[in-house]
């Protein structure tokens, strides 16, 4: 199927090696905003939204983990590099890893923030699809008020979440959803990636065990896991000095310090 890419909105902060922080469902490019001050001076930031959220357009045919990595791949030619590094959290986890199996000679690095490469269980499918019946008939509300206490323990930054969740339109959350239910298991490619993968868990991330991380980095060839203690699912807005440096270790390993 001919995949119709788009032009994303994008923040972009620093110089350096590119880093695409690529952020989860449903949610923005706003949730990396605690890292920015931390990374700029060791890389070119560029923060995207994924089409339907934050500020880009709500074009939602053919709607894929897929669409959303070839999205990414024609912000990077917009945006004239050759290759870069790329981050994503949870959902934009993985779109990072559709993006590692289609575009690897793009990729100078891949980091999974509270993600998997595992597709959904039919369990999880099935909430999926009843999430987004609910989302239909109740309105965004329902996963603003819901998920925040899930995402992150902490009052400001589940206070955050709820503000950013708000912006999402119904649309774009059915849409989101449903791809992720129809999501391939991605362990597969995990031994063809080439360049270094780091994957970064919160200890106590209620949506995607921590275990999930190291089954992923087993299977890789050169990765490693970083546990951030005290974090849940939005450990860059939990812990962001931990994050910051772990993606340093990134760009060291990639790009040489
Ligand atoms: C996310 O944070 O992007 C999603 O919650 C991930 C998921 O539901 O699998």
């Amino acid at each position: 199927m001919e995949l119709k890419s788009i032009d994303l909105a994008v923040e972009e902060h620093g110089e350096g090696i590119p880093l695409v922080l690529i952020h989860g469902f449903p949610l923005n490019r706003q949730i990396w905003q605690p890292i920015i001050p931390l990374l700029e001076k060791k890389a070119r930031l560029i923060l995207p939204d994924l089409r339907g959220f934050g500020d880009s357009p709500q074009e939602l045919e053919d709607y894929s983990m897929r669409l959303l990595a070839a999205d990414v791949v024609r912000l990077l030619d917009r945006l004239n590099i050759e290759k870069a590094l790329i981050a994503g959290h949870s959902m934009g986890g993985y779109v990072a890893l559709e993006f590692a199996h289609a575009y690897p000679h793009r990729l100078k690095g891949l980091a999974l923030v509270a993600s998997q490469a595992d597709e959904d269980t039919p369990e999880r499918r099935q909430a999926r699809l009843i999430t987004a019946r609910e989302v239909r008939s109740r309105g965004i509300r329902y996963i603003a008020d819901g998920m925040p206490p899930k995402l992150s323990a902490k009052p400001e930054v589940q206070k955050e979440l709820h503000r950013i969740i708000s912006t999402c339109s119904v649309q774009t959350v059915v849409a989101a959803l449903k791809a992720m239910a129809d999501r391939r298991d991605a362990n597969a490619w995990l031994p063809e990636i080439q360049v270094p993968v780091l994957a970064i868990a919160g200890t106590e991330d209620q949506l995607i065990p921590v275990e999930k991380t190291h089954s992923l980095i087993k299977l890789v060839n050169k990765g490693w896991a970083v546990e951030i203690a005290d974090a849940g699912h939005m450990p860059m807005m939990e812990a962001p000095q931990k994050v910051a440096e772990a993606l340093g270790q990134l760009i060291c390993a990639a790009n040489g310090c």
